[in-house]
């Protein structure tokens, strides 16, 4: 590439993701009406975008749909839910937008003991981006009232078959997300072994692994739980459970296997 270019005038000059395709496999794109039809899958077309142009991805309910009715276990407030959504994620959102653009604007790239504005970009980056990630998958995994799972489940066989029980699954995950220092408590299905494994994140993006998929993300940073529970982490975790939507869990876990 011609490093005068930058990456999105390199996309122009290329003709486009079809081109760079061809580029990789060494073959011209096919000429057609079209030039990205043929050599891109019906995925990329539809979800890929340029750099800069992540967008919040909207609640699948209403910011009040999580409450409970138990006195204790009271589910999580609307307040909690829009602060997290609408601050919090649209936060992540705007600030890995910001960066992209920001390192697609540079001019030069020669990162060095004297200047730390490149690295701390792409640290940046990978944090903003997995949090975005991690939050889209916390709200999908959620459903009002919570759905149950069942044991014909295939995820609910896994967890059995992984970690002994569906209790000692549940035992493990609710010491993940109880531990202090910890931000997030991840169920993840890892192709490097074929498991199911409880993952610890301390932040968005340390303690994640490799190619493994996740299925479930609970949140336990403070701005999830504590307008409503105060420092009882604990009481969150629990009214947590109670909202989870195993269908869903059990779909994304269908999804997974089928990749292995
Ligand atoms: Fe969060």
């Amino acid at each position: 590439m011609d490093e005068r270019l930058g990456r999105r005038a390199f996309l122009g000059a290329a003709g486009g993701g079809a081109a760079l395709l061809a580029g990789c496999t060494g073959s011209r794109a096919p000429r057609s009406a079209d030039p990205t039809a043929a050599a891109t899958p019906a995925w990329w077309r539809a979800q890929s975008h340029g750099p800069g142009q992540h967008a919040l991805k909207p609640l699948p309910y209403a910011t009040d749909a999580l409450v409970l009715p138990e006195a204790k276990l009271r589910g999580i407030s609307a307040q909690t839910v829009a602060w997290h959504h609408d601050r919090h994620q649209a936060g992540y959102v705007k600030a890995l937008n910001g960066i992209e653009l920001d390192v697609e604007q540079l001019s030069t790239i020669a990162p060095d003991s004297a200047d730390e504005t490149f690295g701390d970009l792409k640290r940046r980056e990978t944090f903003n981006a997995s949090g975005v990630v991690l939050h889209e998958i916390y709200w999908d995994r959620l459903t009002p009232g919570g759905a149950p799972r069942s044991a014909d489940m295939n995820v609910v066989g896994k967890l059995a078959a992984d970690f002994g029980s569906f209790e000692r699954w549940r035992e493990e995950f609710v010491g993940t997300a109880g531990t202090p220092s910890n931000g997030w408590a991840i169920l993840a299905l890892t192709p490097h072994d074929r498991r199911l494994h409880n993952y610890a994140c301390s932040m968005h993006e340390l303690g994640g692994v490799w190619g493994a998929a996740p299925l479930l993300a609970l949140d336990v940073w403070e701005h999830a739980y504590y307008h409503d529970y105060g420092p009882d982490r604990a009481a969150y975790i629990e009214s947590w459970f109670r909202l989870v939507n195993w269908p869903a869990v059990e779909a994304a876990f269908l999804a997974a296997a089928r990749s292995l």
